[in-house]
C-alpha cells in the first residue's frame, strides 16, 4: 500500500482479511506503541468539517507511539488562506511528515496530492468522491457484527449521489457474494450510473426502491446516511429543505418493530434526524461501535502503511 485512496484499490478479499485480522490485533492490544523511537509524524489537513476521522486518526497515531501535526480548517488557517494551491501545501508538509491525512471539498484532490506527494496520502474524503477509511471500517463492523458479508442482504439508505462513505462501501462491497443491495434514495439523489455499473459488472443483485418499510423485514443490516447538505447547490436547496423535513426513510421506534432481531443499524454519522434517539439503546443499533472500530482499524491502517507489513504479530 502507498497511497489509500479509493475504495477499488481494494479489489482482493485477502488484502482486506489481512486488514481486519490486524484490527482484531490492535482491539486485543490497544496500546502497541508501534512507532516510539520512530519519529514517525502524521499531518491531518482538514479542508472540511470533521468529529469522528480527524480525531480517530490522531488518536491512532498517538497510541501507536508516533507525533501528530494538524491543520482543522485548513481553509482559513493554512496559507491556502493566501491563495496557496494544495499541490504546493501538499508538497511542504510532506517534507514534515510521512503520512498525510487529506479531507478536501473538491472530488479527486486526494488523487491531485498524491501526485506531489513524497509520503502517503489517506484520502479522508473528498467531495462527493469517496472516504475510503470509513468504508473499510463500515465493511469491518458488518463482519465483526454479523459474522460474515457473504450471503447478507444490505440497504444503503439516503442520500446515494453524494454521500462518499456510501460510493466506498458500493466498491468494497462488491468483492463480496452479499445475497442483495437495496438501494434506497429519493429520485433526485440516487446511485451514480458508474457504480451501479460497476456492481452489476461484480454479480451483486441490485434492486432500486423507495419503500424502507417494505422491505424491513428482510434485510440484514442497514446503512443509513444523511443528506448531505453542504453538496447542494443553492438552485436544489429547496428541494433539500423539503426531503430533510419529510425525512421519509427515517429509521425510528415503528420501523425497529420490522426487523430481523438479528438486524444491524450502521451510519458513518453525523446523524441529523435521520435515526431517532430512541433506536440508541436497542442492540441491532450498531453506529457507536462502529466509531470504536473506527479507532482500531485506522490505527491497524497506519501500521501496515508506515512499517510497511500486513499482520502485526
Ligand atoms: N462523516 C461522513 C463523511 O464525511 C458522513 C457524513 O458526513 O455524512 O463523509
Ligand atoms: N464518519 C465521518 O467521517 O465522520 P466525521 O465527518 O465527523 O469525520
Amino acid at each position: 500500500m502507498e497511497h489509500i485512496l479509493k475504495a477499488q484499490q481494494f479489489s482482493n478479499r485477502e488484502d482486506l482479511d489481512k486488514i481486519f485480522e490486524a484490527t482484531d490485533w490492535i482491539r486485543k492490544n490497544p496500546n502497541p506503541l508501534f512507532f516510539k523511537n520512530s519519529g514517525y509524524i502524521m499531518a491531518t489537513m482538514f479542508y472540511e468539517p470533521s468529529t469522528r476521522t480527524r480525531f480517530s486518526f490522531e488518536t491512532a497515531m498517538k497510541k501507536l507511539g508516533g507525533g501528530v501535526l494538524s491543520t482543522e480548517n485548513a481553509e482559513e488557517f493554512s496559507s491556502t488562506a493566501k491563495g496557496e494551491v494544495l499541490e504546493d501545501s501538499i508538497r511542504t508538509v510532506s517534507v514534515y511528515a510521512d503520512v498525510i491525512v487529506l479531507r478536501h471539498h473538491i472530488e479527486g484532490a486526494a488523487e491531485r496530492a498524491a501526485e506531489v506527494s513524497d509520503v502517503p496520502i489517506i484520502n479522508a474524503g473528498d467531495g462527493a468522491g469517496q472516504h475510503p477509511t470509513q468504508a473499510l471500517l463500515d465493511l469491518y463492523t458488518i463482519q465483526r457484527e454479523c459474522g460474515s458479508i457473504d450471503g447478507k442482504t444490505i440497504a444503503l439508505i439516503g442520500d446515494l449521489a453524494h454521500s462518499r462513505t456510501i460510493h466506498s462501501l458500493a466498491y468494497l462491497l462488491s468483492n463480496y457474494d452479499i445475497k442483495k443491495l437495496y438501494l434506497v434514495s429519493p429520485e433526485f439523489v440516487k446511485m451514480k450510473k458508474e457504480i451501479i455499473y460497476h456492481l452489476a459488472e461484480h454479480n451483486i443483485t441490485i434492486e432500486i426502491t423507495s419503500e424502507l418499510a417494505k422491505i424491513a423485514p428482510e434485510v440484514d443490516v442497514f446503512y443509513q446516511t444523511r443528506l448531505q447538505k453542504e453538496r447542494f447547490l443553492a438552485s436544489d436547496f429547496q428541494m433539500y429543505q423539503k426531503y430533510h423535513k419529510q425525512n421519509e426513510f427515517r429509521i425510528d421506534a415503528e420501523l425497529l418493530k420490522l426487523m430481523k432481531p438479528e438486524a444491524r443499524i450502521l451510519h458513518p454519522l453525523p446523524r441529523v434526524g435521520e435515526i431517532l434517539h430512541e433506536v440508541d439503546s436497542d442492540p441491532r443499533a450498531a453506529y457507536f461501535r462502529q466509531v470504536k472500530n473506527g479507532l482500531y482499524l485506522r490505527m491497524a491502517l497506519l501500521v501496515m502503511l508506515l512499517n510497511g507489513r500486513y499482520i502485526i504479530k
